[in-house]
């Protein structure tokens, strides 16, 4: 019987995979153009790389502008403000997203509404919205993760007849299509992230887009202290902050942009391979994959591990085996946001979570997710992208590492192991010697 690695086996795959970031000498020479022309901030605004790279960027997903930004927390408040968001204002959010998708909303001294998510697709429940609107109700602010969309279909149905503005959080989601629309082009504004994890990644940096040239008016104001915009047509005067991006992130992104589809495409057929030899095998369960996502965007592989058909063995236990098997892997990647230790939201900082109510609203105790709760501390496997940008042979080892974990987890019963300890561990425990960086 081949023996787990995790027990003194040996590791399918001692080799690493492909480094993320990816770069080239095309990043290098773009870094240097930028350094040598002493043209660094992004200020004036929007400055050289910073608007071809937004424009390009609002092109690649069908939106008519874009905005470069300083990350994609910032992108979601300049989403945000852009429709206008009110104090006291109520803003429906999946329950099992980051919780940059809700910071933004308190900030504003808005409410978030949690929402669950749906078991088939981990994104906003279409089918649970309805029921979250009150009169209060401004925005919805849909996730698109685990290689899915939220059902946009549904959203924009129950969004647009009541004039709610849905506003797409697509950090997870470059170059994906819904319908043969980009993500974050159906929605009023799409924002997206990219930090060092991300598809496309500049380190840090943030995007907006969107077809509605007011939004983007408001938000280039917002995002440029306040300053008038480039068009100026609707004369929106409001209190901004400087959420520029550098000249240095933009370059980079620009040749990242160019990149991406080839990626994409590596990422997608090496996914498709994997999912193939995993398939079928006892225990473990697979999303819904909606025809609707005419184009695929491949942030993280996410399948589901069912302790009970693993006699009850944890995923802390099988994740800890699979990442001593040489797969970088994770479990606990998202909590339900209402819950997470980066979450402790004191309703004195946020007076809307006391306006009209006899006690404030505690979040952490008004809400529970059954299907956020069991993905997130039960059963969600999330494994990099970088991992499928390499050969054929690199996905095989995946899944010769995820097999032979499944066929021998009888090895795992009640073993103590500091790489299962470390599964365990929820994102805010974890040491911050980590070697990976998200
Ligand atoms: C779903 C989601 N929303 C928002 C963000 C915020 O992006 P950033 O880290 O660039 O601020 C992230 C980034 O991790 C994310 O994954």
């Amino acid at each position: 019987m081949a023996k787990l690695a995790i027990v003194g086996g040996k590791p399918v795959r001692r080799k690493p995979f492909p480094a993320w970031p990816a770069y080239s000498n095309q990043e290098a020479r773009a870094l240097l153009r930028v350094l040598r022309s002493r043209n660094w901030g992004g200020y004036p605004f929007p400055n050289a790389h910073a608007s071809t790279f937004a424009a390009r960027f609002a092109k690649a997903h069908g939106a008519k502008y874009g905005i470069a930004l300083a990350n994609g927390t910032v992108a979601i408040e300049v989403a945000l403000k852009a429709i206008g968001i009110k104090p006291g204002d109520e803003v429906i959010v999946p329950a099992y997203t980051w919780e940059g998708t809700v910071g933004p909303v308190l900030l504003l001294n808005a409410v978030p509404v949690f929402v669950d998510v749906d078991p088939h697709t981990y994104c906003l429940d279409a089918r649970r919205i309805e029921k979250a609107i009150t009169p209060k109700t401004r925005a919805i602010l849909p996730v698109h993760l685990a290689m899915n969309f939220a059902d946009l279909d549904e959203i924009l149905r129950v969004a647009r007849a009541r004039n709610i503005a849905v506003i797409e959080d697509c950090a997870h989601a470059h170059g994906g299509q819904w319908r043969g629309k980009g993500a974050g082009a159906s929605g009023d504004l799409g924002c997206f992230s990219f930090q060092s994890s991300k598809i496309i990644t500049a380190g840090e940096g943030g995007a907006v887009i969107t077809s509605n040239l007011e939004f983007y008016e408001c938000a280039q104001s917002y995002v440029n202290c306040g300053r008038a915009s480039v068009s100026d047509e609707f004369r929106h005067r409001l209190i901004g902050f400087n959420y520029r991006i550098t000249e240095f992130q933009a370059a980079i992104l620009e040749v990242q942009l160019e990149r991406m589809p080839k990626q994409a495409k590596t990422r997608q057929a090496n996914m498709e391979h994997f999912e193939k030899r995993i398939r079928g095998t006892p225990g473990l369960a697979f999303l819904k994959r909606d025809k609707r996502v005419t184009r695929l965007a491949a942030y993280q592989y996410v399948f589901k591990y069912v302790p009970e058909n693993f006699g009850g063995i944890p995923r802390a236990a099988f994740l800890g085996a699979l990442e001593m098997e040489g797969i970088p892997c994770d479990g606990l990647f998202y909590e339900p946001v209402y819950r997470s230790a980066l979450f402790p939201v004191d309703p004195t900082d946020f007076p809307a979570l006391s306006w009209g109510r006899p006690e404030p609203l505690n979040l952490k105790s008004l809400y529970h997710s059954p299907v956020s709760e069991r993905a997130a501390y039960e059963e969600a496997v999330w494994l990099p992208h970088h991992l499928f940008l390499g050969s054929r042979k690199d996905a095989d080892d995946i899944a010769n590492a995820v097999l032979k974990v499944c066929e021998n987890i009888n090895e795992l019963r009640d073993l103590k192991h500091p790489a299962i300890a470390r599964k365990a561990m929820s994102r805010a425990e974890r040491p911050r010697i980590e070697k990976r960086q998200w």
